[in-house]
C-alpha cells in the first residue's frame, strides 16, 4: 500500500471542510495523501478556511502538498478523488428554501418538500459543472459526492452523466446506526444492516452483528419509547436541540409503521403538519446554522490565522465522516466494504422501477458499488417511495426541458404540498427567489 493519493475537496468553503480535513489527517495510515486541494467558486469564503488550514497542514502534515484555489484547471488536474460538498446559493438561499414554503403553510426544509426541490434545481448545474471539470482534467478521478439534495443530484447524474464516476452518499444512516449501536451496546463496525429506500426516505429491515444475531426487536423497543435519542451523545454532528427533536420524533414514525426502523427524514412526509406548527418562519434551521456551526467554524479559522498557529485549535474532528475514507479505500484497494449508497435500482428492490435511484446496501470495490438484493418491499413503503421518486424524476425532467408545467406537477405530487393551487403559488415565489440560479422555465 505505497500509493499516496491526490484529493480535491469541492466546496472548500464549506462548514464541513475543516472537520473533513482533520478526519483525513487522522486517517493517513489507512489513506495516505500526497496532495490536498480545496476548490470553491467563492474566493473570499474559501480563503478564510484555506488560510487557517494551510497553517494546520504545515504544522501537522508538512509532507502533503496543500493548496486552495478557485481555478478549476488547477483544482482538478492530477487528482484521484474529488470529495464534493457544494451548496449552490449558499446559506442565503437555504434560508429562502425554508422560509418561502413556511409562508404558504408548507414544510420548509433543506432537502425535503419544496425547499429541497428548489435547492435541487440550483444544485444540478453546479454538480454537472464539477463533473465536467473533473473529467476534463483528471479523467480517471472518482467523485464522492454528498452535496444535497442527494436524491435529486443522483437522479440528475443518472440522466445527464450516466457514465461518469460519481458516487452519491449520505451521512444520515451512518449517524443513526451509531445511535442504534449505542442503544444495544455495540459499535457500528460490529453491525451489518439491511435497508431500502430513497435518500432521506428509507427503512432498516435488519441490524445484525457479524455472528448473525438480529437486534431489530431490541432497537424497536427502545425507539418506541425514546426515538433515536441516546443516553450519551455519540455524534459530533446532529446534536443541536432541533436535531434532538428529530431523533425523538422517530418514535412517532415507528408508531405508524412498526415493521421497520425509519430514517428520521420521514417525519417531513408523515407528520408535515406537526413540523409546520413547530416551525418559526422568521427563524429556521438556516438561521440556527448561520449563528451556530458557520460562525464557530469561521471564527475558529480566523483565530488560527491571527495566532499563526493551529495549536489548541477549535476545529473539531469529524470522525464520523471517516466513511468517506472507507469509500475511497473501497475504490482504491478493492476492499469490498459494505456501505449504503444511492444507486440505480436495477432489481435491488424487486418490486420497484429499475431506473429509480434508491438507497440500499452495496458491496463497493474498484469498479464501484454492487447493490445487494433487498427483495420485495411492502405496499405502504412502496407507495410512499413511488410518489416521492416520481417527484424527484419530474424535477430533473423539468430542469432538462425547462418546463414550468412539469415543475408544477412535481410540486403537486409532493406529499408535503396539499393542493395544486398551493403548489402554483409556491412555485411562482420560488421562481422569483431563484432567478439567478434556475434555468428559465416556459
Ligand atoms: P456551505 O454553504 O458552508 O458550503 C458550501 C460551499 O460550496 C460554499 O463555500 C460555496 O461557496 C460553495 N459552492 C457553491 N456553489 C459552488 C460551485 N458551483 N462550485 C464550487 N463551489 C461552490 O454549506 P455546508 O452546510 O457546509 O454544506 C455543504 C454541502 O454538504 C451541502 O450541500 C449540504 O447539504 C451537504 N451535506 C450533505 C450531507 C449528506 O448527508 N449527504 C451531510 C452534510 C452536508
Ligand atoms: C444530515 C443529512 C444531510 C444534511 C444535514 C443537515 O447530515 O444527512 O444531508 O445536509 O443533516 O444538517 P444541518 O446541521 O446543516 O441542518
Ligand atoms: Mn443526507
Amino acid at each position: 500500500m505505497n500509493k499516496k493519493f491526490s484529493v480535491v475537496i469541492a466546496g472548500g468553503g464549506s462548514t464541513f471542510t475543516p472537520g473533513i480535513v482533520r478526519m483525513l489527517l487522522e486517517n493517513l495510515e489507512r489513506f495516505p495523501l500526497r496532495t490536498l486541494k480545496l476548490y470553491d467558486n467563492d474566493a473570499e469564503r474559501q480563503g478564510i478556511l484555506g488560510e487557517a488550514l494551510a497553517i494546520l497542514m504545515k504544522e501537522q502534515a508538512p509532507e502533503i502538498d496543500f493548496s486552495y484555489t478557485t481555478d478549476p484547471e488547477e483544482a482538478f488536474t492530477d487528482v484521484d478523488f474529488c470529495m464534493a460538498h457544494i451548496r449552490v446559493g449558499k446559506y442565503a438561499m437555504r434560508e429562502q428554501d425554508e422560509k418561502i414554503p413556511l409562508n404558504h403553510g408548507v414544510i420548509g426544509q433543506e432537502t425535503c418538500g419544496p425547499g429541497g426541490i428548489a435547492y435541487g434545481l440550483r444544485s444540478i448545474g453546479g454538480m454537472i459543472e464539477l463533473i465536467d471539470y473533473m473529467e476534463k482534467y483528471s479523467p480517471d478521478c472518482w467523485m464522492l459526492n454528498y452535496s444535497n439534495p442527494a436524491a435529486i443530484v443522483a437522479e440528475a447524474c443518472r440522466v445527464l452523466r450516466p457514465d461518469s464516476k460519481v458516487l452519491n452518499i449520505c451521512d444520515m444512516p451512518v449517524g443513526t446506526l451509531r445511535r442504534m449501536s449505542q442503544i444495544i451496546g455495540k459499535t457500528p463496525d460490529e453491525l451489518e444492516v439491511r435497508y431500502f429506500g430513497l435518500n432521506h426516505f428509507g427503512w432498516w429491515t435488519s441490524i445484525k452483528d457479524k455472528q448473525g444475531h438480529e437486534y431489530l426487536d431490541q432497537i424497536r423497543e427502545y425507539v418506541a419509547e425514546n426515538g433515536y435519542l441516546t443516553t450519551v451523545e455519540v455524534e459530533t454532528q446532529h446534536t443541536d436541540p432541533s436535531w434532538q427533536q428529530t431523533h425523538k420524533k422517530a418514535k412517532d414514525l415507528l408508531a405508524v409503521n412498526p415493521r421497520y426502523l425509519p430514517n428520521t427524514y420521514l417525519k417531513y412526509y408523515l407528520y408535515p403538519d406537526d413540523e409546520v406548527s413547530h416551525s418559526d418562519c422568521s427563524y429556521t434551521r438556516a438561521n440556527e446554522v448561520m449563528n451556530g456551526r458557520e460562525k464557530e467554524v469561521f471564527d475558529a479559522a480566523r483565530t488560527i490565522t491571527e495566532k499563526g498557529t493551529a495549536a489548541g485549535d477549535e476545529f473539531h474532528i469529524d470522525s464520523h465522516a471517516s466513511f468517506i475514507v472507507d469509500l475511497a479505500r473501497a475504490i482504491s484497494f478493492n476492499t469490498h466494504e459494505r456501505m449504503l449508497m444511492i444507486v440505480e435500482n436495477n432489481g435491488a428492490i424487486a418490486n420497484f422501477p429499475d431506473d429509480a435511484m434508491v438507497e440500499v446496501p452495496c458491496i463497493v470495490g474498484n469498479d464501484g458499488p454492487e447493490p445487494l438484493a433487498q427483495g420485495k418491499i411492502p405496499d405502504f413503503e412502496k407507495t410512499l417511495m413511488y410518489q416521492q421518486v416520481m417527484v424527484e424524476k419530474m424535477v430533473v425532467e423539468a430542469y432538462v426541458e425547462g418546463s414550468y408545467q412539469k415543475l408544477w406537477q412535481a410540486l403537486t405530487l409532493s406529499k408535503t404540498i396539499p393542493s395544486a393551487g398551493v403548489a402554483k403559488n409556491l412555485l411562482d415565489d420560488l421562481i422569483e427567489a431563484n432567478k439567478d440560479f434556475w434555468p428559465e422555465l416556459n
